[in-house]
């Protein structure tokens, strides 16, 4: 009896708790819903359409600031914009960063206007580029690229970088991140391949979701969470030809087994916005694709959000892709295949032509209610409509110390050792060394595109406190005990001599070779085989006979196959961000012991890009998977003994899940951090299987010695694939589990 008060005592009080969560974001989403509906009912199409325009600022300013020139904004222009054009939102794409309290005054100029001076008082959504912290805010926190955070297979400290990027962009006072990029980074010499979480379709998932927790949490509306846009909405990642905004082939099996379940997974994560893909998938560009951006955002999907389109890509559907026969046309079939909001940029013909369709029935009003509506609800959550001005609550916390600790660690999780013949790492302190190469002395190399400025190649502007490789190492060593010598630019030999000549009095040789910084379309390369200039001066340096130390610092995979078997030690870093050259220091020396993973595989010779989850027709009959080195590879310091792979039961039924343990061990002298991957293969079914799957990973830290037990649980859902009907599809049968050097397999029956 007692027992049965218990239990009725406990369900009473759940249901008190839970009951009133639910009634309160229903109500919530209901009143908001409320709340745009009343709003469309007083707008007029103008103002509806200009909701859906989005300019660029420099369309509105006197001077566009450049390293020489500072910005200006031209009020006039800006009020144009906001009053006459009813523009609903702005970003940039600047050439510098400014500092916060320039931001805030550029802010309450915009909200200003659109507060005081227009009808309906409806706040602009700003939004920007904060691909790996506050890019435009000066002093902003900016983290390991996402390849490198991919790298750390640390989904925690992915959520950090969430949490603290959106503090610091809304401290600036802006509520709109025009990121994380989910495009599947499967063509190595894509030049935003650095901008994915890597090659495989489950850990994109895992990141994304990640970092959307940390950067939206449970409410936009805290004063120090933002709306993410996911992007690029559909297949951007994957050209034919390696360069940037040109068309991918993708059926739709491969569209929805790996292309699809990344922005999935992070629109039921609660993600407020897409922006479209500026590509071509099957011949149909992005902006035009209604089967992506209808039938399956919408009709499936049912996301709520908004789209936006990429930069100019509505008119491009006239200049560049010849799919529509004039701009009229460009527009009338982005906006009926399901596009938004236009980043116009540099204009308001979007806005006028857009008017005229309406005007002249082409394109009907209930499908701009639409767009309107999907943008006001935004708006709404976040909060712009009570207070559309910059917060100074996190100003003081903005690139604090402990931002830069969180950096730090990252960085040093994200460094991967692929090479580490005789141990030659770490090396010792009293060493005397020779540092060579293009990304040694330099900030820029460290963090890439999207830094201060756009291609993120202006090394005057970076932060002069922050180390570069060379300085971290003399500050950890003694400056006489560092020579550096360039010898090489990325693509042009300089001082060989006087490097070698170095080398006869270093214990050792750091050789500093990879990529320098770019993004987008300027990043294109014909050819993924590192600088010749580069190799030629680590022959050079490997001819001295000195122990080498080759630490690439790159974007993207540049094949190095020809030096790779001369050097002892090899260390790879996806771009490790502002405090990389001080984990890389730490890392060379010890004072940290490398965690990182390849989330992509390394190709080895440059007419192979086979990836880890292939098919098995790509690895048997003559056919090899043969990269420099595999997805998921990296050496630590210690090393990890695997013992004990058990699983719940052998066999289970449709619907089950299946629980799987292992012991991992750390069996060397050091402290050290593993991630422990476990892949499944799915051994005959009716769409010719991967050979693995990675389907899960967690990072474990072990003092030497010590055992951990680490649990995975596979779900229906791990082992569904796109069946031939296109649907999801699980098929009974035999499937075999890998865990680090382990096998076992259960039957689903
Ligand atoms: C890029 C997007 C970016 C947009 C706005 C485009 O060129 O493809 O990733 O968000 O510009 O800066």
């Amino acid at each position: 009896m007692k027992f049965l008060l218990k239990v009725f005592l406990f369900l009473l009080t759940a249901s008190l708790v839970i009951i009133p969560i639910q009634i309160f974001s229903q109500q919530s989403e209901k009143e908001i819903d409320r709340k745009v509906n009343l709003l469309l009912s007083k707008m007029t199409t103008e103002e509806k359409i200009g909701q859906m325009t989005q300019v660029t600022l420099q369309a509105v300013s006197k001077t566009q600031g450049t390293k020489d020139q500072h910005h200006e904004l031209d009020l006039q222009k800006l009020e144009d914009a906001i009053v006459k054009y009813h523009v609903g939102s702005i970003l940039n794409v600047w050439d510098v960063a400014h500092d916060i309290n320039y931001w805030h005054k550029i802010i309450n100029h915009i909200q200003d206007l659109a507060v005081n001076k227009t009808r309906l008082k409806i706040p602009i959504i700003y939004g920007i580029d904060a691909i790996h912290g506050a890019t435009y805010t000066k002093g902003g926190t900016l983290f390991p690229q996402a390849l490198a955070m991919a790298s750390t297979f640390n989904v925690e400290l992915e959520k950090k970088v969430g949490e603290i990027t959106s503090q610091e962009v809304r401290a600036s006072g802006i509520p709109w991140n025009f990121y994380p990029v989910l495009d599947i980074g499967r063509h190595p010499a894509w030049p935003r391949l650095w901008e994915t979480f890597g090659e495989d379709v489950f850990l994109i998932s895992q990141f994304g979701k990640a970092y959307i927790q940390g950067a939206q949490g449970n409410n936009i509306n805290n004063p120090d969470k933002l709306a993410v846009c996911l992007k690029h909405y559909n297949g951007y990642g994957f050209p034919i030809t390696g360069k940037d905004r040109t068309q991918a082939w993708i059926g739709e099996r491969m569209m929805r087994e790996y292309f699809l379940p990344p922005f999935k997974a992070a629109i039921d994560a609660g993600a407020e916005s897409v922006m479209i893909n500026s590509g071509d998938v099957d011949g149909i560009p992005g902006h035009a694709n209604y089967f992506l951006l209808t039938q399956v955002l919408r009709n499936e999907w049912k996301f709520k959000g908004f789209t936006v389109s990429d930069w100019e890509d509505i008119k491009r559907l006239y200049t560049r892709d010849n799919v529509a026969e004039t701009p009229e046309d460009a527009v009338r079939m982005s906006v009926m295949a399901g596009v938004d909001m236009s980043m116009v940029p540099y204009d308001f013909s979007f806005y006028e032509i857009l008017l005229k369709l309406v005007k002249g029935k082409k394109v009907p009003i209930k499908r701009i209610d639409e767009a309107v509506g999907r943008i006001l609800r935004v708006k709404y959550k976040l909060g712009l409509f009570d207070n559309p001005y910059p917060n100074k609550k996190f100003v003081n916390e903005f690139a604090s110390d402990e931002h830069t600790q969180q950096n730090l660690e990252a960085a040093r999780e994200s460094i991967i050792l692929v090479k580490n013949d005789d141990e030659l790492l770490p090396l010792k302190k009293n060493i005397k060394l020779l540092i060579t190469g293009p990304t040694a002395d330099k900030l820029m190399v460290l963090n890439g595109g999207w830094t201060i400025t756009w291609q993120g190649n202006e090394e005057v502007l970076y932060p002069q406190e922050k180390f570069t490789i060379v300085e971290a190492i003399e500050s950890k060593i003694g400056k006489q005990n560092v020579t550096f010598v360039q010898g090489s630019d990325f693509n042009k030999t300089l001082d060989i001599e006087n490097a070698t000549e170095a080398a006869k009095n270093s214990d050792a040789i750091l050789l500093c070779l990879g990529e320098p910084p770019y993004c987008e379309t300027p990043g294109n390369i014909n050819d993924i085989t590192l600088d010749a200039a580069q190799l030629n001066l680590a022959e050079e340096m490997i001819k001295t006979g000195k122990p080498v130390v080759l630490l690439m610092i790159e974007g993207r995979p540049r094949v190095i196959k020809a030096i790779v078997h001369k050097i002892k030690s090899v260390l790879i870093s996806f771009l490790p961000g502002m405090e990389g050259g001080r984990a890389i220091a730490d890392i060379l020396f010890g004072d940290a012991n490398p965690s990182g993973k390849l989330p992509i595989t390394y190709p080895q010779h440059v007419n192979d890009f086979t990836l880890y989850d292939h098919k098995q027709l790509e690895s048997k009959e003559g056919n090899s998977y043969d990269p420099q080195w595999a997805f998921g590879y990296g050496l630590s310091y210690t090393t990890f003994e695997y013992s004990n792979l058990f699983f719940s039961k052998d066999i289970i039924k449709k619907g089950e899940n299946l629980v799987v343990n292992v012991t991992v061990k750390n069996t060397g002298k050091v402290k050290g951090k593993e991630s422990v991957l476990l892949y499944l293969s799915d051994l005959y079914r009716s769409v010719s299987p991967p050979v693995k799957q990675l389907k899960g990973f967690e990072k474990v830290e072990l003092e030497p010695g010590e055992s951990k037990e680490v649990e995975f649980i596979l779900t229906p859902q791990h082992l569904s694939f796109t069946g031939i009907d296109l649907k999801p599809t699980i098929e009974c049968g035999v499937f075999a589990v890998r865990v680090g050097n382990l096998k076992k397999e259960f039957t689903l029956k």
